[in-house]
């Protein structure tokens, strides 16, 4: 079996940030979203990995996973324009990466999830009846998602997009099994009134066309990470499950560190409290500050007399003597963050790489 991790797209309501970064390498817990997923992939032996791109951030993400060196045959499949999921399917056909007959499985590559697939997995494999599986996941606002209506037998009867009144609270996630029954789906919708190829019109094709749609109910967390604070809550999450270690070469000085705290290498905390969970990047410097609980600060990044809680703080930024605590914020890479005058009572921000804010 083959994945193909959907990782073009256009990625505006993750704005400023994704002006500058591919936001499926926004890290969560100081990694790529991106690479969560791929190794997500490889931990239930899949190894033949195709990643859908886009021209803007193409060349990024390539670079990145180049660099990673994962255990994996990769394949970029550049995606011309962003026109839909059920499009990014039908240029991996086109492009050779998935051929006619081929069981696959489908990633969204800004989505972090609970545990692995590999059950997931297990279970398509051991029914070549079934022409796709989705995972769906039991959520209290169902209006705002795909939602699935199953027959009796468990299989999936039809999708509704978005309803107003959900008549299940079973939402799509962004996993799915497929055969190569879904080559004629994609080839048989038109586009939705946004104007984009859907692949839940896809399955409803398959559904329309006598296909065998079964779903996988998933039972932990699932984040889509497509808004800063869905970015912030995947990094919380995923912070708890982390197993805390710290580096042999940091350099720890009169500081207080929980015993969930991550520190990575070439780090340096001096004069500073580090409540967990939450991770210090490799050669970042934490001085005179206080660090709460799910904020990860990335590589290179310095501190200096701050308060921050509950945040993503991006490599090479620097942010020193804020007057009050910075909390729920998503901050770029190269970000000068520093304070000038008096006191404001709070802040909250979703900067930019290379941003420069000057509190006044
Ligand atoms: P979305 O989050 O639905 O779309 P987007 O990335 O364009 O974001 P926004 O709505 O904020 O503008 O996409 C889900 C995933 O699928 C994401 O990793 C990007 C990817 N994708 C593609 O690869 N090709 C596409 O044509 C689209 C629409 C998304």
């Amino acid at each position: 079996m083959k994945g193909l991790i959907l990782s073009g797209g256009k990625g505006t309501r993750l704005q400023p940030l994704t002006y500058t970064l591919a936001k499926q390498l926004v890290p969560v817990a100081n990694k790529p979203v991106l690479f969560r997923v791929i190794d997500t992939i490889r931990e239930a032996g899949v190894r033949e990995i195709g990643i859908i791109i886009a021209p803007h951030t193409g060349e990024e993400i390539k670079r990145a996973v180049k660099q990673a060196n994962f255990d994996a045959e990769i394949t970029f499949i550049m995606q011309d324009e962003p026109k839909g999921l059920a499009h990014a399917v039908r240029t991996a056909y086109e492009q050779g990466f998935l051929n006619d007959d081929e069981r696959f499985a489908m990633f969204l590559g800004d989505n972090v999830i609970e545990g692995g697939i590999g059950a997931l997995i297990t279970d398509f494999d051991q029914h070549p009846e079934w022409n796709a599986q989705v995972v769906l996941k039991e959520v209290p606002n169902a209006s705002s998602y795909g939602v699935a209506v199953l027959r009796p037998d468990g299989s999936i009867e039809r999708l509704i997009e978005k309803p107003p009144v959900p008549p299940t609270n079973l939402a799509l996630v962004g996993i799915y099994m497929f055969d190569g029954r879904i080559k004629d789906a994609i080839y048989a919708i038109q586009p939705s009134k946004r104007g984009e190829y859907e692949i839940t019109d896809a399955i409803q094709w398959l559904l329309d066309n006598g296909n065998r749609v079964y779903p996988h109910i998933h039972q932990g967390w699932f984040i889509d990470t497509g808004k800063p604070y869905d970015m912030l809550e995947a990094n919380a999450c995923v912070l708890e499950e982390l197993t805390p270690a710290i580096a042999a070469d940091a350099v720890i000085e009169n500081a207080q560190i929980d015993k969930r705290v991550t520190v990575q290498a070439g780090a340096v905390i001096r004069n500073s409290i580090i409540r967990g969970p939450a991770i210090i990047g490799e050669g970042a410097v934490i001085e005179d500050s206080y660090i709460g609980p799910f904020t990860s600060i990335y590589h290179r990044t310095t501190i200096r007399n701050c308060e921050i809680e509950r945040c993503i703080i991006l490599e090479d930024t620097n942010i020193s003597n804020l007057p009050a605590r910075l909390q729920d914020s998503l901050i770029g890479r190269n970000v000068t963050l520093t304070r000038n005058g008096t006191l404001p009572r709070a802040m909250k921000m979703n900067l930019g790489d290379h941003s420069v804010v000057y509190v006044e």
